[in-house]
């Protein structure tokens, strides 16, 4: 998805370029786009009279933010403690392998993107993927391409 200046433009109005509201501003952005690019957060620090630099801190600091391209779907395997001895590699694998990707990569059509996360709070039902919010626990091959399917 190209950048539009203008929607930065009118997230960052919705705020009056109130400065004291950069997370928020970058969490509508993000919310949009599915990432921050460097021309958006140049444009971003820019309007709101504040530095590069404490932008990039924020946007590295907390892991919600993406500086590259995102999926639209978005599928998420623990590797946590929990997981692992429950079998999380072996789930990664089918899942690298149900949607054709590695950790951290996101498809050229920017249709997924997948990632790894150390724990999601639901141990008992390791090991667990979450695709779009929705957690799965122990997925089969077969159950993966079914959901490789029902993404649009
Ligand atoms: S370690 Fe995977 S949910 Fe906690």
């Amino acid at each position: 998805m190209s950048y539009s200046l203008a929607k930065v433009d009118r997230i960052i109005d919705h705020y009056g370029a109130d400065a004291e509201a950069l997370i928020q501003i970058l969490l509508d952005i993000q919310h949009e786009f599915r990432w921050l690019s460097r021309e958006t957060l140049l444009h971003t620090a820019d309007r709101l009279g504040l530095p590069m630099n404490q932008l990039y801190n924020v946007t590295t600091f907390y892991k919600h933010f993406s500086l590259v391209p995102q999926g639209r779907h978005a599928v998420s395997v623990c590797v946590g403690t929990a997981c692992h001895v429950r079998g999380a590699t072996r789930l990664l694998d089918r899942v690298a392998q149900g949607f054709k990707l590695s950790p951290d990569e996101t498809s050229a059509d920017e249709k997924f993107s997948l990632k790894t996360v150390s724990c999601l709070g639901c141990c008992a039902l390791g090991p667990v993927m979450v695709v779009d919010g929705k957690y799965m626990s122990n997925p089969t091959s077969n159950e993966i391409a079914e959901i490789v399917e029902e993404c649009e």
